[in-house]
Order: structure tokens, then C-alpha cells, then sequence
């Protein structure tokens, strides 16, 4: 060969283009193989579209989900739906009509047909289920949630329970409102009522599975619905606008971070920065059980215009899914102040949280 004719361009784009082919052969055979499985066992009870009228006997008793549907389909991680087919409905506290397919299928091959049913929702506008990231104690979520919660903050002496209800609406936004009850110590005897009140919405701005991310915009408005004098409530409304970052990490990992401001809505007060980021990593208990979600948060916040130092808080906790169908969640941890902590009290934080979505508090134990 001339020397001068040789180039190292052209094996190059031979060999990438070689590669692309293979990688998009191999994700259309597996794609074949997920389609085989679905169209040799999962048909005849969930239908070749997805959508169940198939098996009128066993609708009779049980129907099937409808997996064009992504308000519901896209918000189950794939681990949720492998489960159930790997080791049936109870795995997921879901009737045992839905039979286990583990014994007759490797999870590999369970996994294409899981794939398979996702391709029955067509409108990926509906963030996925793996970006649902585990609520931390302080620090928000980005994932829009159809929730109640309930949390429980302790200290010295002063609880505080917080009622809050979260509801989506369309696939990117959710509405909530939070109503705190309080009893509070006070110099003249112990008060008991209802604090400020709540409203906020969040919209989702951008979510991605490949990326592994989810970023939204909110805005909270806190209504001075407890009597200031009984020190049940600040005696001022407070506008709240932040943005939340959640970031699947490898293995199971996760990082979710909040920046925001609050803007009380009365002259003499200052407003206040603050910005919190929850580090944390969940564990699965056996295959496909119960989930454990250590995390640390660490916040900041900071009032602007007084020329104060910033305050920073870091919060050890623990989430971890209490029922087979995992919508029911318990988390604690403790809220330690690292500035000024000889003045600043350290809480107690508990939640308890129902994705009354998923079914009745009661259901899916
Ligand atoms: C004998 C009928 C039958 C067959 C066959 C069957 N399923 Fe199901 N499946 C059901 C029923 C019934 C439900 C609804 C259970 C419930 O809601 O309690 C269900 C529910 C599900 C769910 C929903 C879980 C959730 O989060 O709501 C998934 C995922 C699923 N099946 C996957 C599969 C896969 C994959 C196959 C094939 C490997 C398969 N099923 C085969 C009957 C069947």
C-alpha cells in the first residue's frame, strides 16, 4: 500500500459503525426475545395490547392492570413489576392470580418481558418510577407524588404534626397542602392548635431515565394561620420558591439536592437562602424484599441582608418500606445543629408516608 493513501480514519469508522450494528442487532434480538416471552405466557392474561379483556373468567375476579396506561405503568420501577412476575402478585402484596414466573424463567428473560410491557405506554412525558427517589426527612423531592404524609418533629419538649396531602395532576405537575397541629411550650402554660398552613405547587421541568435524573420548580405559600401569640404560628405569610434535584447514583445510590428562598410577605422581616442535599443508598432485603435507605442531609440556610452567618445542620436517617406492596414507608433521623449548636436545639424528625395511590393503607400488607 502507498504510504500516503493510508489513513487510520477508515478502520475506525468501520469499526464503530460494525459495533453500532451490533449493539442495535442486540437490542432488537433482545427486544424479539422479550416480545417471544411476553406473546408465550403473559398474553393470555394481560392481552397482546397490554390491556387485559382477554381472560373474562379471571377478570371476574381479578382484572389485570392496563399498561397503556402511563399514569400508571410509568410510575413503577422495573424492580416492582420484576418482582411480580418473578415471584407472583403476593411479592407485591397483589393477588395471587398474577402467578410467580420465576421458577420456569430466568429473571434475565422475565426482565425482556417487563421490557416489553413497557413498550404499551407510548407518552414518556410520565417521569419513570426510578426517579421516585426515597423522601428524605428535610430535603424535597423532584417527582411529582400522589401522597400523605405524616411528620412528626420533637424538640425539647415542643411536637409538631404535620398533615400533609400531595396529588398530581396531568404527568408533570402536583399540587399540596401541609397543615402543621403544634404544642408548644410557652412561658404561660402549654398551647395546642393548628400552626401555618400550607399550599405549594411543583411542576416537573425535566426528567430523564437514561440520565438518570429528575429537576423540578416549586412555589409554597405558608398562611400565618397560627395564633403568633400562642407560638403556634409566625404571624406572617412566607412565600417559598425552590427548585429540587434528584440523581440516581450507581448501585442503588441516590442524591437529591434543594435550593430555594423564602419571602415573608411583610416589611421587617428578612428573607432567608437556604440549600439542602441528601446523600443516601438503599439496600434490598433477599431478592426482591424490603428496602433500607440510609441517608445523610446536610442543610444550610442563611438570612439575607442581616449580614449573619449561615446556619448548617446535618441530618443522619433512615427510610425503609414497611409493606409487600413498599407504598407504605416509615423514616427517622435525628436534625443536629453543627453551627451555634450550643444555642440551637437538635429535633427529632419522624414521617410516616402513604402512596395512597398504590392502594389502601391497609392493602398490599
Ligand atoms: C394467569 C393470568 C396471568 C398471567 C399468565 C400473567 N399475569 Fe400478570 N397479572 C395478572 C393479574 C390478575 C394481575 C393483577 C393483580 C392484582 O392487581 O392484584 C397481574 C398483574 C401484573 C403486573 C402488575 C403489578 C403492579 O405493579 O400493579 C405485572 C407487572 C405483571 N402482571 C406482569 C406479568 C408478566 C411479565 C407476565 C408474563 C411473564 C404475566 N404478568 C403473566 C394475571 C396474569
Amino acid at each position: 500500500m502507498d504510504r500516503a493513501e493510508f489513513s487510520w480514519t477508515g478502520p475506525i469508522v468501520v469499526g464503530v459503525s460494525l459495533a453500532l450494528v451490533a449493539t442495535a442487532a442486540a437490542a432488537q434480538q433482545s427486544a424479539t426475545r422479550g416480545r417471544e416471552i411476553y406473546e408465550t405466557i403473559c398474553i393470555s392474561c394481560h392481552g397482546p395490547d397490554g390491556k387485559g379483556g382477554v381472560n373474562l373468567e379471571l377478570e371476574k375476579v381479578q382484572a389485570p392492570p392496563d399498561f397503556t396506561d402511563c399514569a400508571f405503568a410509568n410510575r413503577e420501577p422495573d424492580r416492582g413489576f420484576l418482582a411480580v412476575a418473578h415471584d407472583g402478585g403476593p411479592a407485591r402484596g397483589f393477588s395471587p392470580l398474577m402467578p410467580p414466573w420465576g421458577g420456569a424463567f430466568s429473571e434475565a428473560d422475565l426482565q425482556l418481558a417487563v421490557t416489553h410491557i413497557r413498550s404499551f405506554c407510548t407518552d414518556q412525558n410520565w417521569a419513570r418510577g426510578e426517579l421516585n427517589l426515597p423522601l428524605a426527612l428535610v430535603t424535597g423531592k423532584a417527582f411529582p407524588e400522589d401522597e400523605a404524609v405524616m411528620r412528626v418533629t420533637s424538640q425539647s419538649g415542643n411536637v409538631t404534626t404535620k398533615f400533609v396531602y400531595e396529588r398530581r395532576f396531568g404527568a408533570l405537575n402536583q399540587w399540596e397542602v401541609a397543615v402543621p397541629i403544634s404544642s408548644v411550650d410557652q412561658a404561660a402554660g402549654r398551647s395546642t392548635g393548628v400552626g401555618d398552613i400550607a399550599l405549594g405547587y411543583k411542576r416537573v421541568l425535566s426528567h430523564s431515565l437514561d440520565r438518570g435524573n429528575i429537576f423540578s420548580a416549586s412555589a409554597e405559600v405558608k398562611l400565618p394561620s397560627g395564633r403568633e401569640s400562642k407560638g403556634l404560628g409566625d404571624g406572617f405569610a412566607v412565600f417559598e420558591p425552590f427548585v429540587t434535584f434528584g440523581q440516581i447514583l450507581p448501585r442503588d445510590g441516590f442524591i437529591q439536592t434543594q435550593v430555594g428562598f423564602g419571602f415573608p410577605l411583610k416589611d421587617g422581616h428578612d428573607a432567608e437562602a437556604f440549600w439542602r442535599a441528601a446523600v443516601g443508598k438503599s439496600f434490598t432485603q433477599g431478592r426482591f424484599g424490603r428496602y433500607w435507605s440510609p441517608m445523610v442531609e446536610i442543610l444550610g440556610a442563611r438570612t439575607l441582608g442581616s449580614g449573619s452567618g449561615v446556619d448548617w445542620d446535618v441530618v443522619p436517617g433512615m427510610q425503609v418500606t414497611l409493606n409487600a406492596r413498599q407504598h407504605v414507608r416509615l423514616a427517622g433521623g435525628v436534625r443536629l445543629p453543627v453551627t451555634d449548636a450550643d444555642v440551637r436545639r437538635k429535633s427529632v424528625l419522624v414521617y410516616l408516608l402513604w402512596d395512597w395511590y398504590e392502594g389502601g393503607f391497609f392493602q398490599g400488607w
